[in-house]
């Protein structure tokens, strides 16, 4: 057993020889362990952005094991859903509890991941060698807003139900195929029980194993390349005689240590909106969500929770519905191609030029006034305000190929900076 091995085994707390090599010559633990934990070498000047990822997977857990209980009590029927729902806050034993946990988790994956997907921007994550990473981290995204719409539905409340009539009436802007493609997502002439059974479905069991699958994939990449970190340095260029690179240090226990700090500080903030503020002022959960599905009965104002508000937003900025259609797809469909259009030959937006800056700084600010324009009804003002945003937001991406090349970039350095 090399030294490396023997400490595994030492750190794991566990004896050589015995059940540890019983185990190993049957599963390869120890080597899994080192490959991807302790002898996983990743920057040492990684900062705080770099806790997202690990926030994310803790995120995931949580949805789960709460979905699991609360698929115990929930009823996925039209005549039942929404009293199910009440039954579970009210007499199921530490029911309030989990439900607020999950709904909360929603709303926290999307902050986390917003976050996660910012820090990848910021630094250029996305780039030679990564852009898989990307890629696959794009296909999580896109998987997690299916689950959050296809769960939404559950509790089958006035906001769940036309939220749904709204998103899946979209399809029927396709041409030729548009309306029966609408008629074959809900399974029925209007959204009904056959919808609610099969987003149920969707929403236990096929969507949660896309995404663990996905999540399994994107680390799977980004441990075949290694992490990038705020410097842009690839530091596999720069290795001791003993094969580690000069910047790295093992992901456990520097970097675990600081990814529990992490999760510390977000398992106070979780609690905090569980048990103080779980409806978030409606931003968490809509007020109209606390009323029954009425298929008789159209909400005045009927918007998405905060996370789609964005895309919303520009759906709703074009008068004409297919052109609202694709814009939306593209908003998210142009994410994709951020690696490409990136020209820049620096990385970290340490290293690059005013122009890189500021169109950031715009593309966040439109991003946050479209999710706002997405709350409030599409009228006057607003609707031209949306239009504007709408613009700022694609030009990020479509001017993106000229602005990254003529930008004047910083020299990187060859190691990576590190203060203690
Ligand atoms: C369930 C959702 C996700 C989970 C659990 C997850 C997990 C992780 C983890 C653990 C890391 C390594 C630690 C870190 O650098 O933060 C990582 C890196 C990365 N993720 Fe994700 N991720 C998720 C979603 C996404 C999404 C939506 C994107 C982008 C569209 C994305 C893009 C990336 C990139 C580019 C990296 C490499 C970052 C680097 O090396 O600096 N991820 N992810």
């Amino acid at each position: 057993m090399s030294s490396s091995q023997h400490e595994v085994g030492q750190m794991a707390g566990r004896r050589e020889g015995g059940f540890n090599q019983w185990l190993n010559k049957r599963f390869p633990l120890d080597s899994l362990l080192r490959d991807h934990i302790t002898e996983y070498y990743a920057s040492k000047n990684l900062n705080w952005w770099s806790v997202f990822g690990s926030l994310a997977m803790v995120v995931l857990v949580i949805q789960i094991v709460t979905g699991i209980f609360l698929t115990m009590s929930y009823k996925p029927s039209a005549a039942e859903a929404f009293a199910s729902v009440e039954y579970i806050m009210r007499d199921v034993n530490w029911g309030w509890l989990i439900r607020y946990m999950h709904s909360t988790g929603a709303s926290m994956f999307f902050i986390v991941v917003y976050l996660h997907m910012f820090r990848s921007i910021i630094y250029g994550s996305y780039k030679s060698p990564r852009e898989l990473i990307w890629i696959f981290g794009m296909f999580i995204y896109l998987a997690l807003a299916a689950e959050a719409f296809f769960g939404y539905l559950l509790p089958w409340g006035q906001m769940s139900y036309w939220g749904a009539q709204v998103i899946v009436s979209l399809f029927g802007a396709i041409p030729v195929v548009g309306e029966s493609l609408v008629e074959w997502i809900r399974g029925d002439y209007f959204i009904s029980d056959i919808t609610l059974n099969r987003f149920f479905a969707l929403h236990v069991i096929a969507l949660p194993l896309v995404l663990v699958g996905l999540v399994v994939v994107h680390i799977m990449a980004l441990h075949e390349v290694g992490s990038n970190n705020p410097d842009g340095v690839e530091i596999k260029e720069k290795k001791g005689p003993d094969g580690v690179p000069l910047d790295g240090v093992a992901f456990h226990p520097y970097h675990t240590a600081k990814d529990l700090v992490a999760f510390v500080a977000f398992a106070i903030v979780f609690s905090a909106v569980v048990f103080f503020a779980p409806e978030m002022g409606g931003y968490f959960l809509e007020h109209a969500n606390f009323e029954a599905a009425d298929p008789l009965k159209t909400p005045e104002h009927i918007a998405p929770v905060w996370y789609f508000t964005p895309f919303y937003a520009i759906l709703r900025a074009v008068p004409d519905k297919l052109g609202g259609v694709i814009l939306m797809g593209s908003a998210m469909i142009l994410l994709f191609f951020l690696p490409w259009l990136d020209r820049s030959p620096v990385k970290s937006i340490r290293y690059r030029g005013w122009m890189f800056k500021t169109a950031v700084a715009l593309f966040v600010l439109s991003f946050f006034v479209l999710g706002f324009l997405g709350t409030q009804p599409a009228t006057g003002l607003y609707t031209s305000m949306a239009r504007v945003f709408t613009v700022v937001y694609f030009a990020f991406f479509l001017l993106m190929p000229i602005y990254t090349k003529l930008d004047k970039t910083k020299p990187v350095p060859e190691r990576v900076v590190y203060h203690d």
